[in-house]
């Protein structure tokens, strides 16, 4: 592929392991020009690793890695056409914000003339052109954020690397700029690999969110897709809430048997065998049933606790087996009193069913 045509990233079946551990497993997906990725998993489950390796500071184990249609795998971050931000600026705190700002350009020998255009341009980009004498102290920590946004921007990298970028800020100030440098990576077309832990600012700024566990990309998709149709038994429990049952599966009558309720089993492509899965059901899909027979699908209980959240009540309702039912209530409605009986229901089509960790 030319280079011209080619992804601005690609990874081809990564692995890495350090000293015989499999950290990172069979990592592949490809980010076209301004797409921006984010991703996502639980503490250990290899973004970092993932990240450091298209950064050039891990060598991947097998696999390639490609940028813009040459491969890297072996090349020195410097040598790679990335702009990185970490989590804690890492500014120079003997230079001033212009200073700091221009560090990029220095190092790749641009002329002056060239630079003071490029540092002014870069900074009113993120808003910090009225800060260019201060030292990096006498800053707030959104400002130093955008600081170090702007060092990694003024090179026009081919590839933008953040890692927990926004970690040590105040969640306002953390969503305003999510807001903005959302914007702004958009305006300028940058091809941008995100880390985060934070599901809500994946699901915000990304086009696709990979989530990660143990070392295996579960699954990429837009954020969109991995609420609606989680492909993995891990991403349903990771991504938003949902309620959980273990039971099985009686193929002959299609339907999903455990100690909590026999309920029937969605629409779907896969062969669902006998044998153990798991149904997920998410709290919004779960209604009152005013009487037995509603819904398709229902479950008595005994409410246990109502939690008021602003916009809607989150209920939690004990409802046989081991099974603790989440529901969403629409704060005008009905709240049942905890201790008081409730009957619950939802329809077939809003139920996932998971075997062997994937979905039918
Ligand atoms: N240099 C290393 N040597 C040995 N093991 C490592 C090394 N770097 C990472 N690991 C291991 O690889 C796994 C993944 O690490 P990684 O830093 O990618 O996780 P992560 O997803 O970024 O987690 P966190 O969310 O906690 O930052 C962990 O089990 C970690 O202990
Ligand atoms: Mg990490």
């Amino acid at each position: 592929m030319s280079e011209a045509s080619a992804p601005d990233l690609e990874l081809a079946d990564v692995d890495k392991d350090f000293g015989g551990l499999n950290v990172v497993r069979g990592a592949t997906f490809a980010l076209s020009r301004g797409e921006f990725l984010s991703l996502l998993g639980p503490s250990g489950g290899g973004t970092t690793t993932t990240l450091s390796m298209i950064a050039g500071f891990e060598v991947p184990t097998r696999g390639e890695i490609r940028i813009r249609g040459r491969r890297v795998n072996e090349l020195f971050p410097e040598r790679r056409d990335i702009g990185m931000v970490f989590q804690n600026y890492a500014l120079f705190p003997h230079m001033s914000v212009a200073e700091n700002i221009v560090f990029g350009l220095r190092m790749r020998k641009v002329g002056a003339p060239e630079r003071k255009a490029r540092v002014e341009e870069a900074a009113r980009l993120v808003k910090v052109d009225h800060l260019l004498e201060r030292r990096p102290s006498k800053l707030s920590g959104g400002q130093q954020q955008r600081v170090a946004l702007a060092r990694a921007l003024i090179v026009r990298p081919a590839l933008l690397l953040l890692d927990e970028p926004f970690g040590a800020l105040d969640r306002l100030l953390r969503e305003e700029l999510q807001v903005e440098v959302r914007l702004l990576l958009q305006r300028l077309k940058i091809t941008t690999v995100f880390v985060t832990h934070d599901q809500e600012e994946a699901l915000t700024m990304s086009d696709r969110v990979a989530v990660m566990s143990g070392g295996v990309i579960e699954q990429i998709a837009s954020p969109q897709e991995l609420y609606d149709r989680p492909a993995t038994r891990f991403v349903a429990g990771f991504i938003g809430k949902s309620t959980i049952v273990e039971g099985s599966i009686d193929s002959a009558t299609r339907r999903f048997i455990s100690p909590t309720g026999t309920w029937q089993l969605p629409p779907t492509e896969a062969a669902a065998a006998d044998g153990p899965a798991s149904y997920a059901i998410r709290p919004e899909a779960v209604r009152l049933s005013p009487q037995p027979g509603t819904f398709a699908n229902e479950v008595v209980g005994t409410a246990v606790q109502a939690t008021f959240l602003g916009d809607h009540w989150s209920l939690f309702a004990d409802c046989g087996g081991a099974a603790r039912l989440l529901i969403s209530l629409d704060r005008g409605g009905e709240i049942p009193a905890p201790g008081s009986p409730v009957r619950f229901g939802w329809n077939t089509q809003d139920a996932a069913v998971y075997q062997q960790e994937r979905r039918l």
